[in-house]
């Protein structure tokens, strides 16, 4: 595959970037600053653009065919609102649109789910009091992508961790409430189940759980 990565500097992005060129695709890093890609590979080019300027992703993406996009960009904090990832995402898709992408994969957050009180306390109570601001983003930029044009993905994890890859996770289109669930998600299991959409229909235009 020849795909592209918003948010490739940060730690899913990153880990998507480096799973990727191991399995053997093309990877293209859109990045603000080239300087925090720590690899080079002959599969890799790094673009050096703005997310928050159209003209700067639409540039990137006419150049060459995109099997898919992921978008990884992650706000700087929890309780401030991160309106510049408003205006990526609609660039993104926007962009994504006009150069008639495949797919669009993007990393949201479980909290959003109308269901997330399941989940137990931290969901119900703690998230909805206290990270007001990160679910308006969320919820904002989810609508973006789901009233796209595009085949798109939005994946809904839990907190995620730096822990190693295991594989052992599970997905699910709804929230079951199951107890046994750690409600975390390394970024390492994480960047796998991403590629894996790229090449499954399955949550095609759909929101996912994954969680270990
Ligand atoms: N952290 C969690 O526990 C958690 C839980 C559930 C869901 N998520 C979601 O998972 C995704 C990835 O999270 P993460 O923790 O791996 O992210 P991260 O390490 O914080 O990385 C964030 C990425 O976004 C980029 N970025 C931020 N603001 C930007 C801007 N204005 N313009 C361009 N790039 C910008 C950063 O670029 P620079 O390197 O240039 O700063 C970096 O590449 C995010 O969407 C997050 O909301 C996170």
């Amino acid at each position: 595959m020849n795909i592209i990565i918003f948010g490739a500097t940060g730690r899913t992005g990153n880990e998507l970037l480096l799973r990727a060129l191991e399995a053997g695709h093309t990877v293209t890093a859109f990045v603000r600053n080239p300087s925090k890609i720590s690899v080079s590979h002959r599969n890799l080019n790094v673009e050096k653009g703005e997310a928050t300027r159209y003209s700067d992703i639409n540039d990137v993406l006419s150049k060459e065919k995109y099997d898919a996009v992921f978008s990884a960009l992650g706000a700087k904090g929890m309780f401030k609102r991160d309106l510049p990832l408003i205006d990526a995402m609609k660039n993104i898709v926007r962009a994504a649109e006009n150069n008639e992408i495949g797919k669009l994969i993007h990393v949201s957050f479980i909290g959003v789910h109308p269901d997330a009180g399941k989940l137990g306390f931290l969901y119900k109570y703690i998230i909805p009091t206290f990270m007001t601001n990160l679910l308006r983003d969320h919820r904002e930029k989810d609508a973006i992508v789901n009233s796209s044009k595009l085949n798109w993905i939005l994946i809904q994890p839990p907190v995620l961790t730096s822990d190693a890859y295991n594989g052992k996770y599970i997905h699910e289109a709804e929230i079951h409430g199951d107890n046994s669930r750690k409600l975390k998600l390394s970024r390492s299991n994480l960047a796998e189940f991403m590629l894996k959409l790229a090449n499954d229909n399955t949550y095609d235009k759909t929101a996912v759980y994954v969680t270990e």
